[in-house]
Protein backbone atom coordinates (compact mmCIF):
# COMPACT_ATOMS: atom_id res chain seq x y z
CA UNK A 1 0.00 0.00 0.00
CA UNK A 2 1.17 3.38 -0.69
CA UNK A 3 1.50 5.25 2.71
CA UNK A 4 -0.46 8.42 2.05
CA UNK A 5 -3.46 6.41 0.19
CA UNK A 6 -6.55 5.77 2.22
CA UNK A 7 -7.88 2.39 0.66
CA UNK A 8 -11.46 1.35 1.05
CA UNK A 9 -14.04 -1.12 1.14
CA UNK A 10 -16.76 -0.20 -0.91
CA UNK A 11 -20.57 -1.46 -1.55
CA UNK A 12 -20.95 -2.08 -5.02
CA UNK A 13 -24.17 -3.90 -4.71
CA UNK A 14 -26.83 -4.18 -2.41
CA UNK A 15 -27.16 -7.97 -1.54
CA UNK A 16 -30.46 -10.73 -1.94
CA UNK A 17 -29.67 -13.35 0.43
CA UNK A 18 -25.92 -13.97 1.86
CA UNK A 19 -23.61 -11.12 1.46
CA UNK A 20 -20.75 -12.54 -0.71
CA UNK A 21 -17.34 -10.91 -1.81
CA UNK A 22 -18.74 -9.71 -5.26
CA UNK A 23 -21.23 -7.42 -3.68
CA UNK A 24 -17.89 -5.23 -2.46
CA UNK A 25 -14.25 -3.37 -4.40
CA UNK A 26 -11.48 -1.82 -3.07
CA UNK A 27 -10.59 1.69 -4.30
CA UNK A 28 -7.99 4.26 -3.27
CA UNK A 29 -8.13 7.45 -2.42
CA UNK A 30 -6.45 10.45 -0.27
CA UNK A 31 -5.66 9.86 3.63
CA UNK A 32 -9.14 12.30 4.59
CA UNK A 33 -8.25 15.41 6.51
CA UNK A 34 -9.75 16.29 9.64
CA UNK A 35 -11.88 19.78 11.03
CA UNK A 36 -12.38 21.07 14.58
CA UNK A 37 -13.10 18.99 17.21
CA UNK A 38 -12.33 15.58 15.20
CA UNK A 39 -9.65 13.41 15.17
CA UNK A 40 -7.95 11.20 12.48
CA UNK A 41 -7.52 7.22 13.02
CA UNK A 42 -5.01 4.85 11.91
CA UNK A 43 -6.98 1.68 11.99
CA UNK A 44 -5.75 -1.39 13.51
CA UNK A 45 -8.39 -3.87 13.70
CA UNK A 46 -12.09 -3.66 12.03
CA UNK A 47 -14.71 -5.81 12.38
CA UNK A 48 -17.04 -8.36 10.43
CA UNK A 49 -20.79 -8.75 11.92
CA UNK A 50 -23.35 -11.19 11.52
CA UNK A 51 -25.86 -7.55 11.54
CA UNK A 52 -24.01 -6.80 8.34
CA UNK A 53 -25.99 -8.85 5.97
CA UNK A 54 -29.36 -6.55 6.94
CA UNK A 55 -27.00 -3.31 6.60
CA UNK A 56 -26.51 -4.38 2.91
CA UNK A 57 -29.96 -5.79 2.13
CA UNK A 58 -32.31 -4.90 -0.07
CA UNK A 59 -35.05 -5.19 3.44
CA UNK A 60 -35.86 -2.36 5.64
CA UNK A 61 -33.36 -2.68 8.16
CA UNK A 62 -32.40 -0.06 11.52
CA UNK A 63 -29.27 0.83 9.52
CA UNK A 64 -27.98 0.83 6.01
CA UNK A 65 -25.23 1.40 3.74
CA UNK A 66 -25.87 2.60 0.65
CA UNK A 67 -24.03 1.86 -2.75
CA UNK A 68 -20.85 3.52 -3.69
CA UNK A 69 -20.10 4.12 0.09
CA UNK A 70 -17.43 2.74 2.31
CA UNK A 71 -18.53 -0.23 4.08
CA UNK A 72 -19.75 0.91 7.54
CA UNK A 73 -17.75 -1.22 10.54
CA UNK A 74 -16.74 -0.77 14.14
CA UNK A 75 -12.77 -0.61 14.24
CA UNK A 76 -10.16 0.67 16.59
CA UNK A 77 -7.02 2.90 15.74
CA UNK A 78 -4.47 4.74 17.25
CA UNK A 79 -4.69 8.68 16.74
CA UNK A 80 -2.84 10.19 14.23
CA UNK A 81 -3.84 13.64 14.41
CA UNK A 82 -6.20 15.08 16.82
CA UNK A 83 -7.93 18.60 16.26
CA UNK A 84 -9.96 18.15 19.64
CA UNK A 85 -8.14 19.28 22.62
CA UNK A 86 -9.14 16.40 24.92
CA UNK A 87 -7.80 13.81 22.59
CA UNK A 88 -4.18 12.88 21.86
CA UNK A 89 -2.28 11.80 19.07
CA UNK A 90 -1.06 8.36 20.11
CA UNK A 91 -4.78 7.34 21.70
CA UNK A 92 -6.30 4.67 20.85
CA UNK A 93 -10.42 4.90 19.83
CA UNK A 94 -13.10 2.94 18.74
CA UNK A 95 -15.63 4.24 16.50
CA UNK A 96 -17.84 3.54 13.35
CA UNK A 97 -14.16 3.67 11.34
CA UNK A 98 -15.93 1.45 8.30
CA UNK A 99 -13.82 -1.08 6.31
CA UNK A 100 -11.09 1.72 5.40
CA UNK A 101 -7.23 2.52 6.48
CA UNK A 102 -7.85 5.89 8.19
CA UNK A 103 -10.76 7.25 9.11
CA UNK A 104 -12.15 10.23 10.67
CA UNK A 105 -14.64 10.32 13.97
CA UNK A 106 -15.50 12.78 16.12
CA UNK A 107 -14.46 11.42 19.69
CA UNK A 108 -18.13 12.95 21.48
CA UNK A 109 -20.34 10.88 18.59
CA UNK A 110 -21.66 8.13 20.71
CA UNK A 111 -20.73 4.78 20.37
CA UNK A 112 -17.16 6.35 20.20
CA UNK A 113 -15.17 5.59 23.34
CA UNK A 114 -11.49 5.85 24.77
CA UNK A 115 -9.43 2.31 24.70
CA UNK A 116 -7.07 1.86 27.79
CA UNK A 117 -4.62 -0.92 26.05
CA UNK A 118 -3.67 -1.98 29.21
CA UNK A 119 -6.73 -3.65 30.38
CA UNK A 120 -6.42 -5.83 27.35
CA UNK A 121 -4.69 -6.72 23.70
CA UNK A 122 -6.22 -3.89 21.78
CA UNK A 123 -8.52 -6.32 19.61
CA UNK A 124 -10.45 -6.81 22.48
CA UNK A 125 -12.47 -3.73 22.73
CA UNK A 126 -14.44 -4.50 20.21
CA UNK A 127 -15.24 -7.90 21.69
CA UNK A 128 -15.07 -9.27 25.26
CA UNK A 129 -14.22 -5.88 26.00
CA UNK A 130 -16.82 -3.92 23.91
CA UNK A 131 -19.00 -4.35 21.32
CA UNK A 132 -19.85 -8.22 21.75
CA UNK A 133 -19.94 -8.52 25.25
CA UNK A 134 -22.27 -5.26 25.62
CA UNK A 135 -24.49 -7.12 22.97
CA UNK A 136 -24.44 -10.00 25.57
CA UNK A 137 -24.75 -8.20 29.01
CA UNK A 138 -27.37 -5.61 27.75
CA UNK A 139 -29.53 -8.66 26.09
CA UNK A 140 -29.38 -11.11 28.86
CA UNK A 141 -29.43 -8.52 31.90
CA UNK A 142 -31.89 -5.86 30.91
CA UNK A 143 -34.23 -8.28 28.72
CA UNK A 144 -34.10 -11.82 29.55
CA UNK A 145 -33.38 -10.73 33.22
CA UNK A 146 -32.40 -14.18 34.38
CA UNK A 147 -32.26 -15.07 38.44
CA UNK A 148 -29.89 -17.33 40.06
CA UNK A 149 -30.94 -20.97 39.23
CA UNK A 150 -32.96 -20.50 36.31
CA UNK A 151 -31.85 -22.23 33.15
CA UNK A 152 -30.72 -20.27 30.51
CA UNK A 153 -30.16 -21.25 26.98
CA UNK A 154 -28.14 -19.69 23.89
CA UNK A 155 -28.05 -19.84 20.67
CA UNK A 156 -24.53 -19.55 18.47
CA UNK A 157 -23.21 -20.36 21.85
CA UNK A 158 -19.25 -20.39 21.23
CA UNK A 159 -19.58 -17.31 19.17
CA UNK A 160 -18.62 -13.70 19.86
CA UNK A 161 -21.72 -12.59 22.21
CA UNK A 162 -22.84 -16.11 22.55
CA UNK A 163 -19.83 -17.21 24.80
CA UNK A 164 -20.16 -13.82 26.83
CA UNK A 165 -23.77 -14.13 27.12
CA UNK A 166 -23.09 -17.57 28.86
CA UNK A 167 -20.17 -16.40 31.16
CA UNK A 168 -22.41 -13.86 32.31
CA UNK A 169 -25.12 -15.63 33.21
CA UNK A 170 -22.98 -18.25 34.74
CA UNK A 171 -21.41 -15.23 36.86
CA UNK A 172 -25.31 -14.64 37.35
CA UNK A 173 -25.94 -17.97 38.80
CA UNK A 174 -27.72 -19.68 36.19
CA UNK A 175 -27.36 -22.77 34.77
CA UNK A 176 -26.54 -22.82 31.18
CA UNK A 177 -27.16 -24.66 27.82
CA UNK A 178 -25.27 -23.82 24.56
CA UNK A 179 -26.94 -24.37 20.94
CA UNK A 180 -23.23 -24.32 18.68
CA UNK A 181 -22.45 -25.92 15.21
CA UNK A 182 -20.03 -28.42 15.46
CA UNK A 183 -18.00 -30.59 17.74
CA UNK A 184 -15.29 -28.67 18.20
CA UNK A 185 -17.25 -25.34 18.90
CA UNK A 186 -19.43 -27.54 21.48
CA UNK A 187 -16.30 -28.68 23.39
CA UNK A 188 -15.14 -24.83 23.22
CA UNK A 189 -18.86 -24.50 25.12
CA UNK A 190 -18.52 -26.35 28.04
CA UNK A 191 -14.59 -26.60 28.65
CA UNK A 192 -13.48 -22.32 27.92
CA UNK A 193 -16.83 -20.94 28.57
CA UNK A 194 -18.26 -22.78 31.33
CA UNK A 195 -21.76 -24.45 29.69
CA UNK A 196 -23.15 -27.19 31.86
CA UNK A 197 -23.96 -28.22 28.22
CA UNK A 198 -24.21 -27.70 24.53
CA UNK A 199 -25.72 -29.35 21.55
CA UNK A 200 -24.10 -29.40 18.05
CA UNK A 201 -26.94 -27.95 16.03
CA UNK A 202 -25.33 -29.70 12.74
CA UNK A 203 -24.87 -33.41 13.79
CA UNK A 204 -28.48 -33.56 15.85
CA UNK A 205 -30.91 -35.52 14.09
CA UNK A 206 -33.99 -34.27 16.43
CA UNK A 207 -32.83 -31.00 17.93
CA UNK A 208 -36.38 -30.81 19.61
CA UNK A 209 -35.22 -34.22 21.54
CA UNK A 210 -31.85 -33.12 22.57
CA UNK A 211 -33.39 -29.91 23.90
CA UNK A 212 -35.82 -31.05 25.62
CA UNK A 213 -33.39 -33.87 27.04
CA UNK A 214 -30.76 -31.54 27.93
CA UNK A 215 -33.58 -29.89 29.93
CA UNK A 216 -36.46 -31.85 30.79
CA UNK A 217 -38.29 -29.04 32.66
CA UNK A 218 -37.82 -26.22 30.13
CA UNK A 219 -36.22 -22.76 30.04
CA UNK A 220 -36.40 -19.89 31.92
CA UNK A 221 -34.76 -17.79 29.34
CA UNK A 222 -33.66 -18.08 25.58
CA UNK A 223 -31.00 -15.83 24.54
CA UNK A 224 -31.50 -15.72 20.39
CA UNK A 225 -28.92 -15.55 17.99
CA UNK A 226 -30.91 -17.32 14.98
CA UNK A 227 -34.26 -17.44 14.97
CA UNK A 228 -35.86 -19.19 12.55
CA UNK A 229 -36.67 -23.49 13.04
CA UNK A 230 -34.57 -23.37 16.11
CA UNK A 231 -36.72 -20.23 17.69
CA UNK A 232 -40.18 -22.31 16.68
CA UNK A 233 -38.75 -25.22 18.62
CA UNK A 234 -37.23 -23.65 21.86
CA UNK A 235 -40.63 -21.41 22.10
CA UNK A 236 -42.42 -24.69 22.43
CA UNK A 237 -39.94 -25.71 25.29
CA UNK A 238 -40.21 -22.16 27.59
CA UNK A 239 -41.12 -22.37 30.99
CA UNK A 240 -43.84 -20.56 32.67
CA UNK A 241 -43.13 -16.53 32.44
CA UNK A 242 -39.99 -17.64 30.05
CA UNK A 243 -38.14 -14.46 28.46
CA UNK A 244 -37.29 -14.90 24.79
CA UNK A 245 -34.46 -12.56 24.00
CA UNK A 246 -34.02 -11.48 20.30
CA UNK A 247 -30.60 -10.43 19.67
CA UNK A 248 -30.16 -12.04 15.63
CA UNK A 249 -31.06 -13.61 13.24
CA UNK A 250 -28.47 -15.79 11.46
CA UNK A 251 -30.59 -18.82 10.28
CA UNK A 252 -32.67 -16.45 7.50
CA UNK A 253 -30.99 -15.86 4.39
CA UNK A 254 -32.83 -13.01 3.21
CA UNK A 255 -36.33 -11.33 4.72
CA UNK A 256 -37.79 -10.34 0.94
CA UNK A 257 -39.99 -11.93 0.83
CA UNK A 258 -40.92 -12.86 4.40
CA UNK A 259 -39.94 -16.68 5.18
CA UNK A 260 -43.17 -18.19 6.97
CA UNK A 261 -43.12 -20.62 9.71
CA UNK A 262 -44.87 -22.12 12.73
CA UNK A 263 -47.60 -19.81 14.56
CA UNK A 264 -45.96 -18.96 17.97
CA UNK A 265 -48.84 -17.16 19.36
CA UNK A 266 -50.56 -20.09 21.41
CA UNK A 267 -47.28 -21.00 22.93
CA UNK A 268 -46.89 -17.33 23.76
CA UNK A 269 -49.92 -16.97 25.29
CA UNK A 270 -50.45 -20.56 27.20
CA UNK A 271 -46.75 -20.03 29.14
CA UNK A 272 -46.90 -16.02 29.76
CA UNK A 273 -43.83 -15.51 27.24
CA UNK A 274 -42.48 -12.52 27.08
CA UNK A 275 -40.30 -11.84 23.35
CA UNK A 276 -38.39 -8.88 23.08
CA UNK A 277 -35.77 -7.66 20.55
CA UNK A 278 -33.02 -4.88 21.42
CA UNK A 279 -30.40 -3.54 19.03
CA UNK A 280 -27.17 -2.76 21.48
CA UNK A 281 -27.17 0.82 20.55
CA UNK A 282 -30.38 1.75 22.46
CA UNK A 283 -28.05 1.17 25.52
CA UNK A 284 -25.00 3.74 24.26
CA UNK A 285 -25.66 5.94 27.43
CA UNK A 286 -24.66 3.09 30.03
CA UNK A 287 -21.85 1.24 28.39
CA UNK A 288 -19.22 2.48 30.80
CA UNK A 289 -21.16 1.51 33.82
CA UNK A 290 -21.41 -1.99 32.16
CA UNK A 291 -17.81 -1.81 30.86
CA UNK A 292 -16.93 -1.42 34.38
CA UNK A 293 -18.59 -4.73 35.48
CA UNK A 294 -17.05 -6.86 32.03
CA UNK A 295 -13.71 -4.85 32.86
CA UNK A 296 -13.78 -6.63 36.72
CA UNK A 297 -14.94 -9.82 35.40
CA UNK A 298 -12.42 -9.88 32.88
CA UNK A 299 -9.71 -9.35 35.26
CA UNK A 300 -11.38 -11.82 37.51
CA UNK A 301 -10.72 -14.51 34.71
CA UNK A 302 -14.85 -15.24 34.30
CA UNK A 303 -14.40 -13.71 30.97
CA UNK A 304 -13.08 -16.22 28.29
CA UNK A 305 -12.77 -15.43 24.62
CA UNK A 306 -11.85 -16.59 21.14
CA UNK A 307 -10.91 -14.18 18.02
CA UNK A 308 -10.57 -15.11 14.22
CA UNK A 309 -8.38 -12.55 12.68
CA UNK A 310 -7.61 -12.02 8.83
CA UNK A 311 -4.49 -10.21 7.87
CA UNK A 312 -5.21 -7.58 5.45
CA UNK A 313 -8.00 -5.03 4.58
CA UNK A 314 -8.43 -6.86 1.36
CA UNK A 315 -9.49 -9.77 3.69
CA UNK A 316 -12.44 -7.88 5.04
CA UNK A 317 -15.56 -9.22 2.36
CA UNK A 318 -14.19 -12.57 2.40
CA UNK A 319 -14.21 -12.65 6.30
CA UNK A 320 -17.97 -11.83 6.44
CA UNK A 321 -19.04 -13.84 3.91
CA UNK A 322 -17.65 -16.49 6.20
CA UNK A 323 -19.45 -15.78 9.22
CA UNK A 324 -22.43 -16.41 7.39
CA UNK A 325 -21.12 -20.31 6.74
CA UNK A 326 -19.99 -20.38 10.74
CA UNK A 327 -16.25 -20.50 9.70
CA UNK A 328 -15.65 -18.26 12.13
CA UNK A 329 -14.55 -19.27 16.12
CA UNK A 330 -14.80 -15.95 18.54
CA UNK A 331 -15.14 -12.91 17.00
CA UNK A 332 -14.44 -11.61 13.46
CA UNK A 333 -11.70 -8.81 12.90
CA UNK A 334 -9.31 -7.58 10.19
CA UNK A 335 -6.41 -6.40 11.08
CA UNK A 336 -5.68 -3.32 8.97
CA UNK A 337 -1.91 -2.20 10.51
CA UNK A 338 -0.17 -4.28 12.72
CA UNK A 339 -0.87 -3.81 16.08
CA UNK A 340 1.73 -1.55 17.99
CA UNK A 341 0.79 -3.09 21.68
CA UNK A 342 1.54 -6.43 20.57
N1 LIG B 1 -28.97 -6.84 18.58
C1 LIG B 1 -27.76 -6.32 18.52
O1 LIG B 1 -27.55 -5.11 18.77
C2 LIG B 1 -26.60 -7.17 18.13
C3 LIG B 1 -25.28 -6.71 18.26
C4 LIG B 1 -24.23 -7.57 17.93
C5 LIG B 1 -24.51 -8.86 17.47
N2 LIG B 1 -25.81 -9.26 17.35
C6 LIG B 1 -26.14 -10.60 16.88
O2 LIG B 1 -25.50 -11.53 17.71
C7 LIG B 1 -25.29 -12.73 16.98
C8 LIG B 1 -23.86 -13.21 17.19
O3 LIG B 1 -22.97 -12.23 16.66
P1 LIG B 1 -21.39 -12.42 16.80
O4 LIG B 1 -20.75 -11.17 16.33
O5 LIG B 1 -21.09 -12.94 18.15
O6 LIG B 1 -21.09 -13.55 15.72
P2 LIG B 1 -20.56 -15.03 15.99
O7 LIG B 1 -21.58 -15.76 16.78
O8 LIG B 1 -19.17 -14.97 16.51
O9 LIG B 1 -20.51 -15.57 14.51
C9 LIG B 1 -21.69 -15.81 13.80
C10 LIG B 1 -22.14 -17.26 14.01
O10 LIG B 1 -23.48 -17.40 13.55
C11 LIG B 1 -23.70 -18.77 13.34
N3 LIG B 1 -24.46 -18.96 12.10
C12 LIG B 1 -24.10 -18.57 10.88
N4 LIG B 1 -25.04 -18.96 9.99
C13 LIG B 1 -25.98 -19.62 10.69
C14 LIG B 1 -27.20 -20.26 10.33
N5 LIG B 1 -27.64 -20.30 9.07
N6 LIG B 1 -27.94 -20.83 11.32
C15 LIG B 1 -27.52 -20.79 12.59
N7 LIG B 1 -26.36 -20.19 12.98
C16 LIG B 1 -25.62 -19.62 12.04
C17 LIG B 1 -22.33 -19.45 13.26
O11 LIG B 1 -22.14 -20.14 14.48
P3 LIG B 1 -22.35 -21.73 14.56
O12 LIG B 1 -21.14 -22.31 13.92
O13 LIG B 1 -22.51 -22.01 15.99
O14 LIG B 1 -23.59 -22.02 13.73
C18 LIG B 1 -21.38 -18.27 13.19
O15 LIG B 1 -20.12 -18.59 13.69
C19 LIG B 1 -25.66 -12.42 15.53
O16 LIG B 1 -26.96 -12.90 15.26
C20 LIG B 1 -25.62 -10.92 15.49
O17 LIG B 1 -26.44 -10.39 14.47
C21 LIG B 1 -26.84 -8.46 17.67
Amino acid sequence: MTQDKNRRVILTTRASGLPTPELFTIIEDSIPTIEDDQILLKNIYVSADPGMKGWISKAKNYASVETGATMSSFGVGVVIKSQNSNVNEGDYFVGNTGWQDYSVINPDDPGTRKVNPSVGPLSTSLGVLGHSALTAYFGLLEIGQPLAGETVLVSTAAGSVGSAVGQIANIKGCRTIGITGGKEKARLCTEEFGYDSAIDYKSTQDLEKELKGASPNGYDVYYDNVGGRTLDIVTGLMKQNGRIVICGTAATEEWLPPPTGMRLERQVLINRLQIKGFILFDFRERYEDALSDIYQWFNDGKMNYREDISEGLEKAPNALSGLYRGENTGRCLIRVHPDPTL
